[in-house]
């Protein structure tokens, strides 16, 4: 397995190009299923998820073609792209021979759950193995599967699986979601814009993530209103239609990224990318004063080569500060002056990360979902273990800030949801390499 080795104490400085947000490739590739005709996604980031997802797709019957690296100046949305950067990748659904996702699959990436919708909306069934829980958490999906009862889906679990049918076809319904779920709001989209009459989602997840997935799925032809709040309103129409989407930057990569200029004491532009996608982040990080300046190419992070100081985080639902950032901030509250009390509302086991950032010489005490993290001079570099995604690159970060050389394991985790870490590190003064294991 292939690990990371980082010499820590080097600021880093220079420019970083942000890639399309990860958490928005996914639903969008399972969009395909809603059409028989050709979905376009341009920035797709080059990431195992995504790799995962091609697989589940093309096992359903998707044909998904590559064709490389977006042109330069590959503008969309609005945001800044001055760069390229990702891929380009054509999907077609026109000839959909399984509806089951199956266990070995659907294991590796609870994403795959994001199929059911589709799946079920355009082909009247689905069979998808339920995704069990992960290292962060128990992650139901019995939200998802209310929410698609009440547009008319049977939905029945067995050994394993979740079986959904509606082979009249779904109808539009008010659903209220108990609390903000992405991939419920995310699934029943999907779902509702194929079914019959209106549908209305409450309390939708208003993440940028899905309200790109609701852009993209009006480029198709839906009708969808309300986007970026948390109530939708949809109106199902017959079918869905061929279109071309430039995916909306990954917040959660910039986030880490100005977290390392910070934790370095150093000074990066963010490239790509609005300050709007991220502004808790942005804000947490000014109250711990580092300076966050949108620029004509997208974010700009200095430290000014001062020690942050200890704020504290409680992770909410957008525009709330991101759990996906929670383990990275941690990092950086690690090395601060002062003390954090970092509180996580969204997952009920998203500390793992706390144990090697002690090995590190960190000071953190854990009291249910609250840790408090009291600053120390500096980390020391240490054999460190990856568990899952956001935790890894939190020991990359604190790798960087500390003395002496680090050596991050098992880090497919991270390869997961960070496109050529080394790479962009290195580019900005880093001293990281990755060892093939
Ligand atoms: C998405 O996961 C993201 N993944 C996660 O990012 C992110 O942390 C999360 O949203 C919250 O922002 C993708 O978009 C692929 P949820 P999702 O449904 O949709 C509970 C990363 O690191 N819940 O908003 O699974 C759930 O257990 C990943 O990139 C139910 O109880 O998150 C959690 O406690 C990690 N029942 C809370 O709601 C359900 O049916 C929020 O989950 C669904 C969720």
């Amino acid at each position: 397995m292939d690990k990371l080795r980082i010499v820590g104490g080097k600021r880093l400085s220079g420019e970083i190009p942000i890639g399309g947000a990860k958490n928005a490739a996914l639903p969008l590739m399972a969009a395909s299923l809603l059409t028989d005709q050709e979905l376009t996604l341009r920035h797709v980031p080059r990431l195992a998820d995504i790799d995962t997802m091609t697989n589940l797709l093309v096992q359903h019957g998707v044909t998904v073609t590559l064709v490389g690296a977006n042109g330069k100046n590959g503008n969309g949305n609005g945001h800044k792209r001055s760069h390229g950067g990702g891929m380009t990748m054509r999907l077609k659904a026109d000839d959909v021979g399984s509806t089951v996702a199956p266990y070995d699959l659907v294991r590796k990436m609870r994403a795959s759950v994001l199929v059911l919708g589709p799946l079920v909306a355009r082909h009247g069934e689905a069979k998808v193995s339920l995704p069990g829980g992960c290292a962060i958490g128990t992650r139901p999906i019995d939200l998802h599967l209310k929410g698609l009862q009440e547009l008319g889906a049977e939905v029945v679990l067995e050994s394993g699986y979740v079986t959904a049918r509606a082979p009249k076809g779904l109808t539009g319904a008010r659903v209220v979601f108990p609390q903000v779920s992405v991939g419920a709001t995310e699934n029943l989209l999907m779902a509702a814009s194929l079914a019959r009459g209106e549908t209305v989602l409450v309390n939708a997840a208003r993440e940028p993530e899905v309200a790109d997935l609701a852009r993209c799925l009006v480029a198709m032809g839906a009708q969808i209103e309300g986007i970026g709040t948390d109530q939708i309103t949809v109106r199902g129409v017959e079918r869905l239609h061929a279109a071309e989407h430039a995916i909306v930057p990954d917040r959660i990569e910039a986030g880490t990224y100005a977290i390392a200029a910070a934790i370095t004491g150093g000074d990066i532009e963010l490239l790509g990318l609005d300050l709007d996608l991220m502004e808790a982040p942005a804000k947490t990080l000014s109250d711990a004063g580092v300076a966050v300046s949108s620029t004509d190419r997208g974010v700009r992070v200095t430290s000014g080569n001062r020690r942050a100081t200890g704020v504290d985080v409680m992770t909410e639902p957008f525009p709330g500060f991101p759990t996906d950032l929670q383990a990275q901030m941690m990092a950086l509250m690690c090395v601060a002056d002062g003390a954090a009390m970092i509180t996580e509302t969204i997952f009920e086991n998203r500390f793992m990360h706390v144990p090697e950032l002690c090995r590190m010489g960190a000071n953190i005490n854990v009291h249910g979902s609250s840790a408090m993290v009291r600053g120390v001079g500096s980390l020391t570099g240490a054999p460190v273990m990856a568990t899952d995604l956001r935790a890894s690159v939190s020991l990359v970060l604190a790798g960087l800030a500390a003395q002496g050389e680090t050596t991050v394991n098992r880090i497919y985790h991270l390869d997961r949801g960070y496109e050529r870490v080394e790479e962009k590190l290195a580019a900005c003064g880093a001293d990281i390499e990755r060892v093939r294991g």
